[in-house]
């Protein structure tokens, strides 16, 4: 069999010692949840700024409570410090001071070491900066390796004209490839006609050549991987990040929009400051380009640290999430979607998920959400009865009694890899009255209780098995997303804020790291659509406890199944489905399997990699395929 060749030229098949035959009913089932597969993004571990932002320049506007110079350094012995006496606007208050010696000469500037470094795809690149003083002349940026060798991946000359005010420059310019990652952008002007003088920088940008070529747009190194997944939906902007630490730190859409000389960043609740540079409306592309269903989170009245808003204060805080949705899906009649037509976008978008809040069954959040819940839900469903509304928890104690039967309940869950196998029937047995959906979950611990740095494939076959019990019952779970998505390695190095993600990079040295449960979601996610149906099984062996699956029908009439071993000795696995799919003669399978421990992490990015191949029907309808130790398995007959 083609598979099994497949999987022994790969190394991956163990004899299996039993098999098992599924027998697929065709008919009949439960519906699929609407959104199958999906993604959630938060900016924790750089993976937005620094991450997936395509802007490589790191601390550019010195934003956050902790602006530091650490990424900086002099060129000509100017003396770097960071001014909030000339403040470019009111968002964008510190710039660079650069002060030039009385005896300067030659290039005089300094550099940019980006976010740990800084990888250069060749391309055209844009950098642009503002700046003020008393300079006429030119400036010159260049990329070129931090520890100096004369070599030059690119660079451009702009012509400042003297100006008292602050000035934006920019250009385009073309760079070739660079062997690493220890590059920096250095900006220089000319040492003897200033001399003695001070000039100020800030925002200092550099752009590589964005995903889909837009503008303020994502890297895409790591936009490619996120869109191969083909995922259903896009919950943004977090998550925890979007409480903040206090109400006051708390996520302002608001201060996410329009030019970026508006938009003053924040400090996050991970350790750094966000840029806000991907803010609303680059998210909503984000969604759109990914071919994603926005799932647009509000704050709702909770921040991280306990304080919470209720009452009559909450006033405010609901008219400003309906400011919100109205900035998405608002035509240019109205005041929001004026002022987004006005950031150059005119077709509202078409909304359809909304989360009130994060997690408020913790933080002291469980008691107030029951009224904080109800106030947000009357407001956002009556001027937008057609948006599905979703509770940030499913805890019933943390809901109003009387909740409406339309929202969606977010359950959230991070375990050991056995107890997500162990919570293989969980859905089976929860109250029906509310759909679901799992806006978060992953495997973080190891069985032993130790944090995992990196998903391993014992992990990402648990996992698999939780989305096989929440499939099951998918006409109540209308879907699941792995949380987080982006890591930058060199940021989790240092602040430790959060193991493990589905992507990891580092700039130097570079790689990236896509992991076994990043396969296991592009495998869920290409074989679930919200028009399947899920179907009965009869096995001639046990669902559990380590060999689990699940079966469904598409209305194009393919069958598939999933399966997943969680033991290390393989299996055989027998599928047929009940009267034949019509026309099937072949089924694709895709095949994920690795030692328990196998992981892919930054010594070995490819050690675990999924096997493609295709069956052939064999006597009777019987496809038939191996299951190896520790494995995840997709049949698709078609
Ligand atoms: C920087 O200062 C040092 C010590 O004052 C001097 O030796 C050196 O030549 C200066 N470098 C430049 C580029 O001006
Ligand atoms: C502030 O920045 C410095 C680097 O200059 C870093 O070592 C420190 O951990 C940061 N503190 C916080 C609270 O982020
Ligand atoms: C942003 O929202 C806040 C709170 O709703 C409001 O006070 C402020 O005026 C808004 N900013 C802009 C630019 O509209
Ligand atoms: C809150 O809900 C999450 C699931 O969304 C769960 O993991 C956690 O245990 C709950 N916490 C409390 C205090 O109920
Ligand atoms: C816990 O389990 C992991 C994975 O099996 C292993 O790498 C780690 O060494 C164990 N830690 C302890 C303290 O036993
Ligand atoms: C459909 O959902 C029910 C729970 O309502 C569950 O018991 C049953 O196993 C599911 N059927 C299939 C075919 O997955």
């Amino acid at each position: 069999m083609l598979s099994s060749l497949l999987l022994a030229a790969a190394g991956l098949l163990v004899k299996p010692t039993y098999s098992i035959s599924l027998e697929v009913s065709t008919s009949g089932g439960n519906s699929s949840g609407a959104l199958p597969v999906g993604m959630m993004f938060e900016d924790v571990n750089h993976g937005g700024d620094g991450g997936i932002h395509g802007q490589l320049l790191g601390d550019n506007a010195f934003q956050g409570t902790n602006a530091s110079l650490f990424r900086y350094a002099s060129i000509g012995n100017a003396t770097l410090s960071i001014d909030d006496t000339n403040p470019l606007t009111s968002a964008i208050v510190r710039s660079l001071k650069v002060d030039v010696p009385e005896d300067a000469s030659g290039e005089v500037g300094f550099s940019n070491d980006g976010f740990w470094g800084i990888k250069l795809p060749q391309g055209t690149y844009s950098t642009f900066f503002w700046m003020s003083g008393d300079y006429e002349g030119d400036v010159t940026v260049k990329l070129v390796p931090k520890t100096g060798s004369g070599t030059e991946f690119g660079s451009t000359t702009l012509a400042i004209k003297k100006s008292s005010k602050w000035t934006k420059y920019e250009a385009k310019f073309d760079v070739k490839a660079a062997p690493n990652g220890n590059n920096v952008w250095a900006l220089t002007f000319d040492g003897s006609k200033t001399a003695g003088s001070t000039l100020y920088f800030t925002l200092m940008s550099l752009y590589l050549p964005t995903y889909l070529d837009k503008e303020n747009g994502l890297k895409p190194e790591l936009a490619q991987p996120l869109a191969d997944i083909k995922g259903r939906f896009l919950r943004f902007p977090g998550g925890n990040n979007l409480e903040g630490d206090t109400i006051d730190g708390r996520l302002r859409w608001n201060q996410t929009i329009g030019p970026l000389e508006d938009r003053p960043g924040r400090q996050d609740v991970w350790s750094y400051a966000n840029t806000d540079a991907i803010g609303t409306l680059e998210y909503l592309e984000w969604a759109e380009y990914m071919n994603l269903e926005p799932m647009m989170d509000i704050f709702a009245g909770l921040a991280l640290k306990g304080e919470t808003v209720t009452g009559d204060a909450l006033e405010p805080y609901i008219e400003d999430a309906l400011a919100q949705i109205e900035y998405a899906v608002g035509d240019s009649s109205t005041h929001w979607g004026a002022i987004r037509a006005s950031h150059g976008r005119t077709e509202p978008f078409a909304l359809k998920y909304v989360e009130i809040g994060n997690e408020d069954n913790l933080s002291n959040g469980c008691a107030s959400y029951v009224e904080r819940f109800q106030r947000f839900y009357d407001a956002i469903h009556a001027a937008h009865p057609s948006i599905t509304l979703i509770a940030s928890t499913a805890d019933l104690n943390c809901l109003p009694k009387d909740l409406p039967g339309d929202a969606w309940l977010d359950y959230h869950r991070y375990d050991r890899p056995d107890a997500f196998v162990e919570a293989f029937s969980f859905f089976d047995n929860i109250p029906r009255t509310n759909k679901y959906i799992i806006n978060e979950f992953a495997a973080i611990y190891h069985n032993n209780g130790t944090r995992a740095t990196y998903p391993t494939m014992r992990s990402a076959v648990a996992e698999a098995i939780y989305m096989m019990g929440a499939q099951r019952n998918s006409d109540l779970v209308q879907g699941l997303a792995y949380a987080p998505l982006i890591a930058h390695l060199a940021a989790v190095d240092l602040y430790n804020a959060w193991t493990p993600s589905l992507l990891s990079f580092r700039n130097d040295p570079p790689v990236t790291i896509l992991s076994t449960s990043y396969f296991v979601q592009q495998m869920f996610a290409q074989a679930s659509d919200p028009t399947d149906r899920y179907v009965d099984v009869v096995a001639d062996g046990p669902l559990g406890p380590t060999v689990f699956w699940v079966a469904s029908v598409s209305s194009g009439g393919q069958g598939v199944v999933k399966g997943a071993n969680y033991a290390g000795v393989g299996t055989a696995l027998r599928v047929r489905f009940a009267g034949g799919v019509e026309g099937t003669k072949r089924a694709r399978v895709v095949v994920l399997s690795g030692d328990a421990e196998a992981r892919n992490d930054e010594v070995d990015p490819g050690a675990v990699r999924p096997v493609e191949g295709v069956v052939e029907e064999g006597a009777e309808g019987w496809f038939e395929v191996e299951m190896p130790a520790w494995s995840v398995v997709v049949l698709v007959a078609e």
